[in-house]
Parts: structure tokens; C-alpha cells; sequence
């Protein structure tokens, strides 16, 4: 790690984390969160530089949970450290104050519990779909094959959507978030597929106008927020935000969990032995394997762990690291499936806290529980590797087989 930057504000003199260190392009998996663990045992606060912009890091679960809940301190103006002055905005998750509430209100039905219930019987159609079209193959590449595919084909019944267009979102997903960023052409590639993604939901936008239909954009755009409509391109940027929040994350969790449970045979066959032990397990990887890494752009001076900070500033808050502070949870750095108390930081705390966990935990324990009836014994295929990307981490691919 690189330990001088003389142009770095850092006057308490805190150690310094440059995102290419915090972040670095492809390892192998589990090596970007063992990076943040190393970082967190040696200090509460980094000061870095991420593309030439100042930002600072948080480790602890005290610091971080605080931060999360102070905010019109820590504001989500901003959400990445190397972009402080976006051009864009997501919503709800770029919004602060009573806009944000009044997205918030009008979206939490949308995923309550009892709006989860009712969708439970799809879940579980739609993965009996996806484990119909690999079970008797043998083997599959699990990130493409189910990881990504059962949130796609979910969010396109949400949506209102054609199953049928479930592969195009997955490419672009792909494109758009699972790009090397460095690679020649990633950039631009990334940016035509945004530019894709926004020309679909426009046009979607426009057909919901004229005949609404039972699905969520339909229910957004029949909507008034302070008695007025909402204007179509905040409509545009929730879909932007939905296409990122609900498909992704869901995808990266399950393909961690199975990596978990394809390395340690005696965690699958308790779970196999136990079932009932299925939702504390999720909850166990969620804290373990949580690759959410928000951050937040202060709109004033402070002070967090004994680190001076500036107004306009990027403060980055892995949520993994929360998870697995020591000084928060006994054992922190061991799996331990039937965990009783469990406060993990996963879905993201104070007035941004996660608005789909509900069905987020629900698509976990369809897609663990019915896998796990089907095909119970699986290993990774010999030979291959399992890459992970950084930033909000995630598995590449997860090569899966088992006996037919
Ligand atoms: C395992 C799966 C998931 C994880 C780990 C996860 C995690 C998170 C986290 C950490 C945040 C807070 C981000 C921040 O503080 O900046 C968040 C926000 C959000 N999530 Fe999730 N999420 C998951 C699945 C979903 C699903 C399935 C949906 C909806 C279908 C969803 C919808 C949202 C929305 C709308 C927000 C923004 C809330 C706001 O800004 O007020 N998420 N999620």
C-alpha cells in the first residue's frame, strides 16, 4: 500500500488508502474483503485519493453505523468516492430530506412483507424455471446460468415486463457493472449499454403513460408527490436505480452464499441435516459476504475517529467491514450458520436502509432451500477459478457440478 500523498489534507495525520489499493481490478475470491479486514485492524479512519478527488474511509461498525444514520451530515448527494459532482441521480437512493421521504412513503408498500407474501408462489415458479432448464445437465457456470437470471426474471414480472427480454438486461448488466475498468473499450461499452437501458425504460415510460397497467412503473407514474405528478425523467431514474439495486445485489449474494457452501461441506450438510437452520444461515452470509460499499458526501466540516474532515468531501463506509469488526461481533471472522444475535449493517442503515430486504431475504431462501432440495451435493469444477471483481464486490463466475 502506498503510504506518502503530500497534496492529501490529512493534518491528525491519519494513514492513507488510495482506491487503487482499497480497490484493486480482479482477485481471487474473498481477497477484496480480506483487504478491508487487514485495513480495519490497523486503523478506525483512512484519508486516500480516488481519481484525484480527497476521501476518506471508515472501518469500525460504531463509526460506520453512526455515519449512516447522521444524514443530513453524511448526505447522499454523492454515492462514490471518485465521482463527488454526478451528473446523474438515482432515486431514491441520491435524494436527501423530505423528497427522499416522500419517495420512501410512496415506494415502501411496494416490498412490505405483505406484498412479499403475495409474490411468494412466482418466486418460487420462476426457480423451479431456472433449476428445470440445469438440473439434469450436471453442471452450470452459476453466476450467469441462476445467480443472475432468477432477480432478472423476478424484476421483469415486478416490472411488467416480457420474460423474453430477461437476457437482454442480463448483458447489459453485465456490460454495465461487471466490465473490468480498465479494459480497452470498457468505458465505452459500459456507457452505450446505459444509454441502451435508459432508451428501453423511456419507451416503457411512454407505453405505461398511455395504458397503465398492474405493475410498478404504472403505479409510479399514477402517483403525486406534494400533489403534483412525478416528472418522467424521475421516473427514468428510479427505473435506473431499480435496475441496479434489485438485480445486482441479489445476484452477488447467492453466488457467495453457494461459494460459501461449495468450499465448506460440513456447513451444507448441517444445513441439508437442519433445514431449519436455512434463514439464520442467510442472515450469517449476508453479514459475512457483504458487498455493498456505499458512501456519502458531507455537507459540512467534522470529525470521525479523531480524523478533521472537510465539507464536500467523499466518506467511504464498506459495509463489510461493519460486519466483521470484532469489536461488534464475537468470532467475526468465522462463518457460523446458526449465529442467534445478528445486528449486521448488510441492507444499509438509517434513512437509505434497503427498501427491498424483505423480498430480498425471500428470493435467498426460494432459490437456497429449493436448490438445496434438488441438487444437494455439488463442487466447484476442478481446474477452474473463481474470480472477484471490486468496488461493490462480487463474483465473476462460480463453475458448479454434481453427480446425475
Ligand atoms: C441481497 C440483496 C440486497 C442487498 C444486500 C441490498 C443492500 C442495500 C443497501 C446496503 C442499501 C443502502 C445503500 C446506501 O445506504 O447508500 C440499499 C438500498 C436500496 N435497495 Fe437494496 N439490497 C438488496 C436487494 C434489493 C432489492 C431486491 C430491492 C428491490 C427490488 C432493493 C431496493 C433498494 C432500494 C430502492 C434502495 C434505496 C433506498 C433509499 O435510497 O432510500 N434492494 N440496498
Amino acid at each position: 500500500m502506498t503510504t506518502t500523498e503530500p497534496q492529501l489534507w490529512n493534518p491528525a495525520g491519519c494513514p492513507v488508502a488510495h482506491i487503487q489499493d482499497v480497490i484493486p481490478g480482479e482477485l481471487p475470491a474473498g481477497e477484496h474483503m480480506a483487504i478491508i479486514d487487514r485495513l480495519r485492524e490497523a486503523s478506525p479512519v483512512y484519508v486516500g485519493d480516488a481519481a484525484g478527488n480527497q476521501y476518506y474511509l471508515l472501518t469500525r461498525m460504531a463509526d460506520i453505523r453512526k455515519s449512516y444514520q447522521a444524514g443530513q451530515l453524511f448526505t447522499n448527494a454523492a454515492v462514490t468516492p471518485n465521482d463527488p459532482n454526478p451528473p446523474y441521480r438515482w432515486i431514491p437512493e441520491m435524494l436527501d430530506g423530505k423528497i427522499h421521504t416522500d419517495w420512501r412513503q410512496l415506494l415502501t408498500p411496494l416490498w412490505s412483507p405483505g406484498a412479499v407474501e403475495k409474490i411468494k408462489p412466482k418466486l418460487r415458479q420462476r426457480f423451479a424455471e431456472v433449476l428445470d432448464a440445469i438440473a439434469a445437465k450436471g453442471s452450470c457456470e452459476f453466476v450467469s446460468d441462476v445467480a443472475l437470471l432468477f432477480p432478472n426474471v423476478i424484476f421483469m414480472d415486478l416490472m411488467g415486463l416480457p420474460r423474453e427480454d430477461a437476457d437482454q438486461f442480463q448483458a447489459w448488466e453485465v456490460t454495465i457493472l461487471h466490465s473490468e475498468r480498465d479494459a480497452p473499450g470498457a468505458a465505452e461499452a459500459q456507457f452505450a449499454a446505459m444509454m441502451e437501458v435508459v432508451g428501453y425504460f423511456s419507451k416503457l415510460i411512454e407505453q405505461r403513460r398511455a395504458d397503465p397497467q398492474a405493475d410498478m412503473i404504472s403505479y409510479v407514474l399514477g402517483a403525486k408527490i406534494d400533489g403534483e405528478p412525478i416528472p418522467t425523467q424521475d421516473v427514468l431514474d428510479f427505473c435506473l436505480l431499480m435496475f441496479m439495486a434489485g438485480l445486482d445485489t441479489v445476484a452477488s449474494q447467492l453466488t457467495y452464499n453457494f461459494w460459501h457452501l461449495a468450499t465448506n461441506p460440513q456447513d451444507r450438510e448441517r444445513l441439508l441435516a437442519e433445514p431449519q437452520l436455512w434463514p439464520s444461515a442467510i442472515e450469517e452470509f449476508l453479514r459475512f459476504y457483504s458487498f455493498v460499499t456505499p458512501s456519502r458526501k458531507l455537507s459540512h466540516d467534522t470529525e470521525v475517529a479523531g480524523c478533521p474532515m472537510k465539507a464536500g468531501q467523499m466518506v467511504m463506509m464498506p459495509l463489510v467491514s461493519a460486519n466483521r469488526d470484532p469489536l461488534e461481533f464475537e468470532n467475526a471472522d468465522k462463518v457460523i450458520i446458526d449465529r442467534e444475535i445478528n445486528r449486521h449493517l448488510s441492507f444499509g442503515a438509517g434513512p437509505h436502509r434497503c427498501l427491498g430486504s424483505h423480498l430480498a431475504r425471500e428470493e435467498l431462501l426460494t432459490a437456497m432451500t429449493m436448490w438445496h432440495e434438488r441438487i444437494p451435493n455439488y463442487r466447484i469444477v476442478p481446474g477452474t477459478s473463481v474470480p472477484e471483481h471490486g468496488g461493490q464486490m462480487g463474483i465473476t463466475s462460480l463453475h458448479l457440478e454434481w453427480d446425475v
